[in-house]
């Protein structure tokens, strides 16, 4: 099957209360139509939890970068998220020794959090920066054999403008289609705790 873009994109979203939602709801305006990127909005498909598991795995066959999107729930996924994982990462297929699908993919998570950023500090109210609430998942892609980018965050909910929203938007928008075209500079992404602290840095030929 040949190609038509350099990664084909896979956005795993998982919101229970869609309804309610007002980040979520509006920045996946920004990337649910891009061309090469596949939407997957999983409380939509599986209300009752019932996971249709062999369907995943070839979505997930089929994708070169892998994002989850999400709400930050206590401090983790939400529970449909992780009953995906605990399903479709199965052994000898996404680990263990003869577990090599998923082997070389990226996987990058988009996620909104109530708490503002200050929290999200060893001296701050959580005690735990946003790096280390996300290394179940980081480990996870990583016994996967996965390469786990910084993630995407929109921190304060609760305050966030509009305009803010729709700026995160654009940033949301730019990075997948950059991810989808090879135009990310990895390595510079990784001197940044977000994707989105400066996303003009992170594009292939920016640095100096
Ligand atoms: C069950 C539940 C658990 C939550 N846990 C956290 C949390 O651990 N940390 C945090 O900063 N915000 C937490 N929040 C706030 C959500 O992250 C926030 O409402 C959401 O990101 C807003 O996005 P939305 O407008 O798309 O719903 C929680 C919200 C709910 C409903």
């Amino acid at each position: 099957m040949t190609k038509k873009f350099e990664n084909n994109v896979l956005i795993l979203f998982a919101h229970p209360a869609l309804q309610k939602s007002r980040v979520n709801s509006r920045l996946i305006k920004y990337v649910r139509d891009i061309d090469g990127v596949t939407f997957h909005d999983l409380y939509e498909a599986y209300p009752d939890f019932h996971i249709q598991l062999r369907k995943e795995q070839s979505l997930l066959v089929n994708n070169d970068i892998i994002v989850f999107q999400h709400p930050l729930f206590w401090f983790s996924v939400p529970a449909l998220l992780k009953e995906w994982m605990d399903l479709v990462l199965e052994h000898m297929w996404a680990y263990g020794k003869k577990g090599t699908a998923l082997r070389g993919k990226k996987l990058l998570s988009v996620i909104s959090t109530g708490g503002r950023e200050s929290l999200f500090r060893r001296e701050g109210f959580n005690r735990h920066t946003m790096g280390e609430f996300l290394s179940p998942v980081k480990t996870s892609a990583r016994v996967c054999g996965m390469d786990y980018l910084p993630p995407f965050v929109v921190h304060g909910t609760h305050k966030v403008t509009k305009e803010e929203i729709d700026s995160h938007g654009d940033d949301y928008r730019k990075i997948i289609i950059a991810l989808r075209d090879g135009k990310v500079d990895y390595e510079a992404a990784r001197t940044f705790p977000r994707l989105n602290s400066d996303i003009e840095k992170i594009m292939k030929g920016q640095r100096k």
